[in-house]
């Protein structure tokens, strides 16, 4: 999930507006870079791990023409960021380059036949299958556009994928679940006259050159040469609609949301699939992790903040499943460490770089634990140090308070806990609800009505928020969320705590929002709780799935759709996400950049 740019009719300033394109994608974060230009003497690709000045220097030494061209930066899924890992990737004979976004789920399976008739691969990417199977399909008398729709056809997954083949002035690209735009130079261009031509992840890796954009939609095929023409999944060729976007780079960057986290909690269904993509097995009943891991014993967590919430909720999902987990904030087993009660420490953490929880990391490893990572990023210090690494898979995060990475971490442990503990049975019965989790995600954010809930609060003195087992680190990050952005007093609580002492601050200026899934005991005792706070004026926001009669006593409700308790944590979780944001945007915070917090604390 990175950036890609490509252009046609560029001239000699092809590879300037490849270069400077990846530059304005920049805030998307990455780990490596890559061009590929085609000129009348063939196929020419320059790559380089690490940030794009790598590239740019890499650049510098070498002589690259050509007037059709694509680049990329990448986040890594799948291999480390290397030289040989990072776009564009090649097949055998060098003549076709292609660049992609996402994930290929049957890469595999490709990249077995691909060898077996004598393919060699040169990299770790799931990527690499798709010059390969480009290549095949051109020996086999195939035209590129033939060749490169039949390629695309192959694969399953999410992709924005664009591809140049020497010999061809022609740039190919199709998108199935990751962004994917169309820019057309030119005074007023049409379909049939825009010159130049770009395609990119987002629209301002080519907004300097143009505002006219073309979007694409899933499973659509686009060729840019003189003009542009776009097709369907059979090949019909579509009139899209040509739109005009303004002039802030900055929201454009954001996809016209207002502020990074909003496009980010947006994001989820996305991020969720990428998370679960190819290591969901309902048919087996199984979670594939690829993770040499045998089953432990006893687990200890370590993390800080939204990642310890996280926590709470994996260590809880032990325990359920009958082992004994714990879990701890990281700068307290950093300074003051536990027994070692377990034979795996997890550190839960987006960056990777958090300083409190790499060194309760590293305090569990020096005394003998085997240790493994639960991260956004590849090759983060995390990363590196720990035995394992279990990636999220999120896509970068730029807005400070974490939203879709926590989305991310509470699925990853969910399939950890199904794919080393769990029996057959809560496999059966949590990875269906997985597999769904996306589209229910997706509901929540086109049905909730947390803005007018925000609105309606916005001025309250505190806010309360309890929830009971998995829910109450949802509650937990409810509060965190608020207070992050809001500067507003927030709190959350066990459900069965408020009475021990909390309650005493609740009164009718104190929203209090109850997280009540299933009808289980559980959810009967929050209930139970609800009339506590009624009984003292508090007004009652309840974020439930109806099934308990919570909606009954709530003041307002945000629903969510109806799954399996421990995945309908995470919906709860989105609605709490949306009053977070719309009590602080009501109230003109900074949104993505609070007061006082960075996105990576690397001091302990
Ligand atoms: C979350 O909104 C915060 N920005 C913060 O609590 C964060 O979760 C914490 O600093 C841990 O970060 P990590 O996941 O990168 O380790
Ligand atoms: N899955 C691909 C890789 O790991 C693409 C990652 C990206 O979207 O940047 O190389």
């Amino acid at each position: 999930m990175c950036g890609i740019i490509g252009c046609v009719g560029r001239g000699t300033e092809t590879l300037d507006t490849l270069v400077e394109g990846l530059g304005t994608l920049e805030y998307r974060g990455y780990d490596s870079a890559g061009v590929a230009l085609v000129d009348d003497d063939g196929l020419s690709v320059v790559k380089a791990a690490g940030e794009l000045s790598a590239l740019r220097e890499r650049l510098a030494d070498r002589a690259l023409s050509g007037t059709v061209g694509i680049g990329h930066t990448r986040w890594s899924t799948h291999g480390p960021p290397t030289d040989e890992n990072a776009h564009p990737h090649l097949d055998c004979t060098g003549r076709v380059a292609v660049v992609h976004n996402g994930i290929i789920e049957n890469y595999q399976s490709l990249r077995a036949d691909l060898e077996a008739t004598g393919h060699e691969f040169r990299s770790d990417t799931d990527t690499e299958v798709i010059p390969h199977l480009v290549g095949k399909r051109l020996a086999d008398g195939d035209t590129p556009s033939a060749a490169f729709r039949g390629a695309v056809d192959r694969l399953e997954g999410s992709y924005a994928v664009a591809a140049v083949v020497a010999g061809s002035r022609r740039l190919f690209a199709a998108r199935n679940d990751s962004p994917l735009v169309v820019g057309l130079g030119g005074d007023e261009p049409t379909l049939d006259t825009a010159d130049p031509a770009f395609i990119a992840s987002d629209v301002p890796a080519f907004r300097e050159h143009t505002p006219h954009v073309v979007y694409l939609d899933d499973g659509e095929f686009v060729t840019l040469d003189d003009g542009i023409t776009v097709t369907d999944e059979t090949g019909t060729r579509v009139r899209k609609a040509v739109e005009t976007v303004g002039w802030d780079p900055e929201q454009t960057g954001k996809s016209g949301y207002e502020h990074f986290m909003l496009k980010e909690i947006h994001e989820q269904p996305r991020a969720l699939r990428q998370c679960l993509s190819g290591r969901v097995d309902e048919l087996r009943g199984a979670a594939d992790l690829d993770l040499d891991l045998t089953a432990p014993t006893g687990v200890q967590f370590v993390a800080a903040g939204t990642s310890y919430h996280a926590s709470l909720y994996g260590a809880e999902l032990f325990r359920r499943a009958g082992v004994p987990a714990q879990a701890f904030l990281a700068s307290e087993y950093a300074t003051s460490p536990p027994p070692l009660g377990a034979d795996l420490v997890v550190g839960v953490t987006q960056s990777g770089e958090t300083a409190d929880t790499l060194s309760a990391l590293r305090e569990a490893a020096r005394r003998g634990a085997e240790t493994l990572a639960v991260t956004n990023t590849v090759s983060s210090t995390a990363d590196r140090e720990c035995d394992h690494t279990l990636l999220i898979r999120s896509g970068p995060e730029i807005g400070v308070a974490a939203t879709k990475t926590f989305a991310g971490q509470l699925a990853a442990l969910n399939l950890l806990t199904l794919g080393t503990v769990e029996d057959v049975r809560s496999r059966r019965a949590v990875l269906p609800a997985l597999r769904d989790l996306p589209g229910d995600v997706q509901a929540v954010l086109d049905s909730s009505v947390a803005s007018t809930v925000a609105e309606t609060y916005r001025d309250a003195a505190a806010y309360f928020f309890i929830g009971r087992g998995l829910q109450f680190p949802v509650a937990l990050e409810g509060a965190l969320k608020l207070k992050e952005i809001s500067y507003e007093h927030a709190e959350g609580f066990a459900a069965g705590e408020l009475k021990h002492g909390p309650l005493a601050l609740v009164q009718a200026d104190t929203p209090v929002f109850a997280v009540v899934l299933g009808d289980g005991e559980r959810a009967h005792k929050t209930v139970g709780n609800i009339k506590e706070v009624e009984a003292r004026d508090a007004p009652v926001v309840a974020v439930t799935d109806g099934q308990s009669d919570a909606h009954l006593y709530a003041d307002h409700v945000l629903e969510v759709p109806e799954t399996h308790p421990r995945v309908a944590a995470l919906l709860a979780n989105v609605q709490l996400q949306l009053v977070a944001y719309y009590i602080a945007d009501g109230l003109g915070r900074p949104i993505d950049k609070p007061r006082n917090l960075a996105k990576s604390v690397t001091v302990e």
